[in-house]
């Protein structure tokens, strides 16, 4: 793609990966994605992050045009250190020599973890507070420390109220639009809470204090250049990027469940259904998940949203099958906040999986609603009766934390 200037001299130079869908190794983009890079013409020319390193030759290209055709990076910003924004660190740094490279503290220290050979680079740590001139121009550093790895960091322009933020604010659409305001906002809604819910949710104590000291620094931003998916413009557009993280990070209840679950001879999907009949009654909206059909990525999307989360399983071989461990532990990782829980299974003839499943989502801090419900083989009227008993309990529990928020 051609550079886009986005502000006077300033560029986006990154590249569109129409074909991502396994976003950083555990997660989906069924959008694909983009890999923001940045370049700003002052006195020097400054490259803001860069990209996937497969995408090399589109970003040198960028680059170049947007540097008139004979290319220059003097100064380089490094906000992340993950591959997908750091990833062609070294060749740039082999071809264009830039005079300094700007790192976060930790960021220095996954540099040199990442790049061996980078003992010589020019490199510079600037914590938060540190800003530097480049012509006309100043670059303010912030500090975003686990948004979403511990090198993360801001930079801001105030001359441009512009601000490189990284991972925060992110979401994954390959698109021929750079701007938020030039796509359809309900997708667009939904593809930043799933980014959310899927990278960032397990810093959100981090997310509210970086919203509170970014508040009270008092910037003044119309422009946020997340390091994917579409840039925020406007004071609307910011100050909706900024509420929508805030809303995320609280996590407050929603009337929304979530019931995740497989079978294996249809004994509890057929539960998993009588619970949420049961959910329904008490005017609860559910979504029905079996793990067979549905990525762990997308059943975390929407175990953000809902306010509670009822997970079934066989026993098998002692245990719980195979996919529903997988779910479980995804979540676990994510360390959703806030939540109801509830487990239900069938089972041939030792019978732990709802033990196991309860376990697991205590373990998480769910409030649990019992009894769970397990049934030998096939479930018949009364254990159909006790899911819906289940579920009615769980609209409940929803209710009541609803009320009490
Ligand atoms: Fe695509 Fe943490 O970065």
């Amino acid at each position: 793609m051609k550079p886009v200037e986005i502000k006077k001299d300033i560029f986006w130079v990154g590249a569109v990966d129409w074909d991502s869908r396994d976003f950083h190794g555990y997660s989906l983009s069924p959008r694909g994605t983009t890999y923001n890079a940045f370049l700003v013409r002052d006195e020097k020319t400054v490259l803001i992050d860069t990209v996937k390193s497969d995408f090399l030759s589109e970003l040198m290209c960028s680059v170049s045009q947007a540097c008139g055709g004979e290319p220059c990076i003097d100064y380089m910003v490094v906000n992340h250190l993950e591959p997908d924004h750091a990833g062609c660190l070294d060749t740039i740094v082999e071809r264009f020599k830039p005079e300094k490279i700007f790192v976060s503290p930790m960021g220095e220290k996954a540099l040199r973890s990442f790049y061996h050979n980078s003992q010589d680079w020019p490199l510079e740590v600037v914590p938060t507070g540190a800003s530097i001139s480049i012509g006309k121009r100043t670059i303010q550093f912030i500090e975003t420390r686990m948004l979403h790895w511990p090198d993360n960091m801001v930079s801001y322009i105030p001359e441009d109220k512009i601000a490189f933020c990284s991972d925060a604010f992110g979401q994954n659409w390959a698109s021929t639009e750079r701007f938020a305001d030039e796509v359809d906002r309900g997708i667009l809604t939904r593809l930043l809470a799933d980014y959310y819910a899927n990278i960032v949710l397990p810093y959100s104590p981090m997310v509210l204090k970086t919203l509170d000291a970014l508040a009270g620094m008092n910037l003044d931003i119309d422009m946020l250049c997340p390091d994917h998916g579409l840039i925020w413009r406007g004071k609307e557009d910011v100050a909706f990027a900024l509420d929508s993280y805030r809303q995320f990070a609280l996590q407050k209840p929603t009337n929304k469940a979530v019931i995740v679950y497989d079978t294996m001879w249809h004994s509890t999907e057929k539960m998993a259904r009588a619970i949420c009949d049961g959910l329904v009654s008490e005017g609860v909206s559910v979504r029905v998940m079996s793990v067979k059909h549905n990525h762990h990525s997308d059943v975390m999307s929407e175990v953000f949203a809902a306010a509670a989360v009822i997970v079934g399983s066989p026993t098998h071989n002692n245990g719980i099958l195979p996919l529903v461990a997988d779910v479980l532990t995804y979540m676990k990782g994510l360390r959703p906040q806030n939540k109801i829980g509830a487990a239900f299974g069938s089972f041939g003839w030792s019978g732990e999986c709802v033990k196991i499943l309860a376990e697991h989502l205590s373990g998480m801090g769910m409030e649990m609603v019992e009894p769970a419900v397990k049934v030998k083989n096939r479930p018949d009227h009364e254990t159909f009766q006790a899911c819906f008993e289940l579920g009615q309990k769980v609209g409940q529990a929803i209710k009541a934390k609803l009320a009490a928020a």
